[in-house]
């Protein structure tokens, strides 16, 4: 089962990724971590996507569908792919067509998590992660138990640096332009599920679960 996941910026795509994958035979692969990992290490690929993840640019195509296609070879044969945050252009969306093809996995679904910038703000500014677990807080939506400590690895949580107001609203701009038109192209290949993305979490888990669920039964 490999499924796509749209949305603006702070819609909750990560976090209802994280959700999905626990006790699931699936890999969430986001191409923002992968770029943090690619900069965190400063790779010739990290260092020229840097100035662009820092502007709330999109890092050029070829550049992110090179680090996708990478994950994708390495993913075991029989998980399934939950992707978030690619694609992002109608030029990423039919490469991540072609690569699929090739190894025979076409996508399943494309959910699309809508929200507004109001809350996409709000979200974004509240937001701290955990470098290495991966775990994403909000300072009052989901916060940790210990304040400023990862429940999971104990390790100090951080803001990320493209989590400003600033950062946020030129990211919103960049969605709205590149990444909302190919919502259609999955309408257009009948695999669309709109979900509203500024519902409570809990009941958004448990309407994504049981969607989830009964995709798999599918297929
Ligand atoms: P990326 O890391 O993908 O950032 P993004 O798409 O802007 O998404 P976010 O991670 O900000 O939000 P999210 O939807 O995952 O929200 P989250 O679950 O954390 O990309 C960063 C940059 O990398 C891009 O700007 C670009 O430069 C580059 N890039 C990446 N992929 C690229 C590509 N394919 N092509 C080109 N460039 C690329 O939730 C946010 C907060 O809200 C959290 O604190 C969470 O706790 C809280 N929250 C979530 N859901 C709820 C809820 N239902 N109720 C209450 N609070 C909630």
């Amino acid at each position: 089962m490999n499924i796509v996941l749209l949305g603006p910026p702070g819609a909750g795509k990560g976090t209802l990724a994280g959700l999905l994958k626990d006790g699931r035979d699936l890999l969430h692969i986001s191409t923002g971590d992968l770029l943090r990992e690619e900069m965190q290490q400063q790779t010739e690929l990290g260092l020229e996507a840097k100035s662009y993840v820092e502007k709330g640019e999109l890092v050029p195509d070829d550049l992110v569908t090179k680090l996708l296609a990478n994950k994708l070879k390495a993913a075991p044969e029989k998980t399934g792919y939950l992707l978030d945050g690619y694609p992002r252009t109608r030029a990423q969306a039919e490469s991540l067509d072609t690569l699929l093809n090739q190894i025979g996995r076409p996508l399943g679904a494309a959910l699309y998590l809508d929200a507004d910038l109001d809350l996409i703000i709000r979200r974004i500014t509240g937001r701290r992660v955990a470098p290495k677990s991966g775990r994403v807080y909000h300072i009052t939506n989901r916060p940790p138990k210990r304040e400023g400590y990862c429940d999971e690895s104990g390790e100090p949580l951080i803001q990320r640096p493209d989590d400003n107001e600033e950062t946020v609203r030129k990211r919103m701009k960049v969605y709205l332009e590149n990444t909302l038109p190919i919502v259609q192209y999955y309408e257009d290949k009948g695999i669309l599920t709109k979900m509203n993305g500024a519902k409570d979490s809990e009941d958004l888990e448990k309407e994504l679960i049981e969607f989830f669920d009964e995709q798999a039964k599918l297929n």
